[in-house]
């Protein structure tokens, strides 16, 4: 007969047979669930599949999360310590939106791991000031009107104080015009400097102020 070899098999008959075979090698009682494993034996604790436990020191308090080890510090702290201060922007570090200190540098919190973080001292705008106590950088953005939204607000503070640091130890900068003497604090060096926090509302040459006001008090 057309279609059917030696053995009597036709074509349609193999593949039913066939469709049959797979649909039992993946049907739910073989299929592998996210997150199954086989049966711990009685009185392990096993450690959640995935997740790891990681210890941070954030503005000097220690802080503890269970995590999957490629979450970032910024959702770390937004989505499992609840510090919604430092703000995701792009989440792909062009914005500055999510700036925080660590060990006094500054850094993307989108751009690096939290487990990558432990032992080291990170403070978040929270950490900074509070409205009763306010940091002075924190103080001159709102006297000189140093934003609008105020959605990259935080991470410009969390910058510009970190920043200033770096002048006072005398790290140069793309327009720092000689490099065998201390960088001048000079509005082309706090905007360059401050080239990595993007303001959509564009306030920034109230930000240059307020952070020169700053700047001048500490001299
Ligand atoms: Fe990190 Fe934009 S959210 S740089
Ligand atoms: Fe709105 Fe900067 S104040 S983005």
């Amino acid at each position: 007969m057309q279609g059917q070899d030696e053995l009597g098999v036709s074509r349609r008959g193999l593949l039913a047979g066939a469709a049959t075979c797979t649909t039992a090698a993946v049907g739910p009682a073989a299929q592998a669930q996210p997150g199954a494993q086989a049966a711990a034996p009685s009185g392990a604790v096993q450690p959640t599949p995935g997740l790891s436990k990681v210890s941070l020191r954030i503005n000097g308090q220690a802080r503890a999360a269970e995590i999957d080890t490629r979450t970032t510090l910024l959702d770390t702290l937004r989505e499992h310590l609840k510090l919604t201060g430092s703000k995701k922007g792009c989440d792909h570090g062009q914005c500055g939106a999510c700036t925080v200190m660590v060990n006094g540098r500054r850094v993307y919190s989108c751009l690096t791991l939290a487990i990558m973080h432990e032992g080291d001292e990170i403070t978040t705008i929270e950490g900074l000031g509070q409205p009763e106590n306010l940091h002075p950088m924190q103080a001159a953005f709102v006297k000189h009107d140093g934003y609008q939204c105020g959605y990259c607000t935080p991470g410009q503070i969390c910058s510009s104080v970190a920043m200033l640091e770096e002048i006072k130890a005398g790290v140069p900068s793309h327009a720092t015009s000689d490099l065998t003497a201390a960088p001048r604090l000079t509005a082309d060096e706090i905007r360059e400097r401050m080239s990595g926090n993007i303001c959509r509302c564009g306030a920034y040459s109230n930000i240059v102020d307020a952070i020169t006001e700053v700047a001048e008090k500490q001299a």
